[in-house]
């Protein structure tokens, strides 16, 4: 290898190096202490960025309920539902990997409370549910589910 291929291809992998740690932080934490992760980002109790005043309006509220091998999964956000001006879009359920298991959309025309009921079945571990308003983005609260 010529000398000028080599410092060509020590450039591009310190360049591949310096690409590969700025993604790893943007996962772990937002500029402005969101959470990101999965593609997007995530607003938390620990971290409402810059909806610090929207925590208790926006996060969602989990009740877990145990019922034969499945386990419910009730949220409820404590959103207003003021039609399409301001509302609770959806909930969403990921898995520990932050993959989609499932959603409730919300009509705002007719749906009066942002509160959902999932019933999983053999699922144990880590489950984060998302509430997203269609004006403070997407709120994340997790829970740990037992078998
Ligand atoms: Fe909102």
């Amino acid at each position: 290898m010529k000398r000028r291929d080599f410092m060509r291809l020590s450039v591009v992998g310190m360049g591949l190096g310096a690409v590969s740690v700025t993604s790893q932080r943007a996962v772990a934490q937002g500029s402005a202490g969101q959470l990101l992760g999965a593609g997007g980002l995530f607003y938390t109790q620990e971290s409402p960025g810059r909806w610090a005043g929207k925590v208790a309006t926006h996060l969602p509220s989990v009740q877990i309920e145990k019922a034969g091998h499945g386990t419910v999964v009730n949220v409820t956000t404590a959103h207003e539902m003021n039609g399409f001006e301001h509302y609770i879009v959806k909930h969403v359920l990921l898995d520990h990997n932050y993959q989609f298991l499932d959603e409730h959309l919300f009509n705002p025309a007719t749906d009066k409370t942002a509160s959902s009921s999932f019933n999983i079945k053999n699922y144990a571990g880590t489950l984060h549910i998302v509430s997203v308003c269609n004006k403070h983005d997407a709120w994340l609260t997790s829970v740990n589910i037992e078998l």
